[in-house]
């Protein structure tokens, strides 16, 4: 896969923690293998409090940039000195790139990426004007909120347990984003264009995320931000009911797209990349 490293290698990669089973690496490689560059993109797993120390030791452009993922997002837009709106508004950042002046720059393409997926796999859904239903308000739920105002849309209602939490969120992206308690998901549901689970339900195989689609207009696409499993009983009750699925991995495609841009200054060349991560997640 990786061809001759030397001094000229492009370094770029992924911090995060557990770092392990990113599928970040076998995306970007297959890329620079395909496109014939000179560059290598490899995993990063820091302590969990060496972040900022492991950062600031990259300025200068030692490595070209990282993609960043759990648990650092916030941590890497407070290390930077610049940030895009995009990673403003999600409170997080995704992509660091390190300036050869010492600048560290963050941007956050999770949102591209989310909005990339449902342009494929819904194609007939349009985020500008219309109402999407989010499920969460960790930082998950606040990047997918930031990316559908930007993208125009003309309300956000966030389902959560903690109130509190969804109230940070619409306080920082302002009156388009409304709040909604478990007790009135139904009413988050109704009218919605959109649905969006970014909560963390069901991820440690104890919780099952428990919602009744009813409510939801039969032309409305649902979008899991979860990709294990990739058919999680949320996307499956979606299908069962006609609704257009969107699935985590293809936003997990998406937003290495404009990262391996800012990396290697190259598009992505046209390779079957879903079909390379569903071999990496075993399927
Ligand atoms: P991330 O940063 O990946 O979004 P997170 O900040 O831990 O992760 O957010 C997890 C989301 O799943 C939150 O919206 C959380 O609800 P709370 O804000 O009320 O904690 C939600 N979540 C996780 N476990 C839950 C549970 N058992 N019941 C209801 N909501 C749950």
């Amino acid at each position: 896969m990786i061809r001759s490293i030397n001094g000229a290698t492009v370094v770029a990669g992924v911090v995060g923690r557990p770092v392990k089973h990113s599928l970040s690496p076998a995306i970007h490689n297959a890329w620079l293998a395909e496109a014939g560059l000179d560059g290598v993109y490899v995993p990063f797993g820091p302590p969990a409090d060496g972040f900022s120390r492991f950062v600031e030791g990259l300025r200068g452009g030692v490595v070209r940039g990282l993609n960043v993922t759990l648990p650092f997002k916030e941590q890497a837009l407070a290390a930077a000195d610049e940030a895009s709106a995009a990673a403003e508004a999600a409170g997080a950042a995704n992509l660091l790139v390190f300036e050869p002046d010492g600048r560290i720059v963050a941007d956050n393409t999770d949102g591209v990426g989310l909005l990339w997926a449902f342009r494929n796999q819904a194609p007939a859904f349009e985020p500008g004007g219309g109402v999407v239903t989010i499920l969460g308000a960790g930082g998950a739920a606040r990047g997918a909120a930031a990316a559908f105002i930007l993208a125009g849309a003309r309300q956000v209602r966030l389902v959560n347990r903690t109130l509190e939490k969804a109230e940070a969120i619409a306080q920082a992206l302002g009156p388009d984003v409304r709040v909604f308690g478990w007790d009135q998901v139904e009413a988050a549901l109704s009218g919605a264009d959109a649905l969006v689970n970014a909560t963390s339900l069901g991820l440690d195989g104890k919780t099952t995320l428990d919602v009744e689609l009813h409510a939801l207009g039969a032309a409305a696409p649902v979008m899991d931000m979860v990709y294990r499993p990739l058919e999680t009983p949320l996307l499956a009750q979606a299908r069962r009911r006609g609704h257009p699925a969107v699935d985590g991995l293809e936003m997990l495609i998406g937003q290495a797209i404009p990262s391996f841009r800012a990396f290697f200054g190259a598009e992505p060349p046209a390779i079957d990349a879903r079909g390379l991560v569903l071999t990496a997640l075993g399927r």
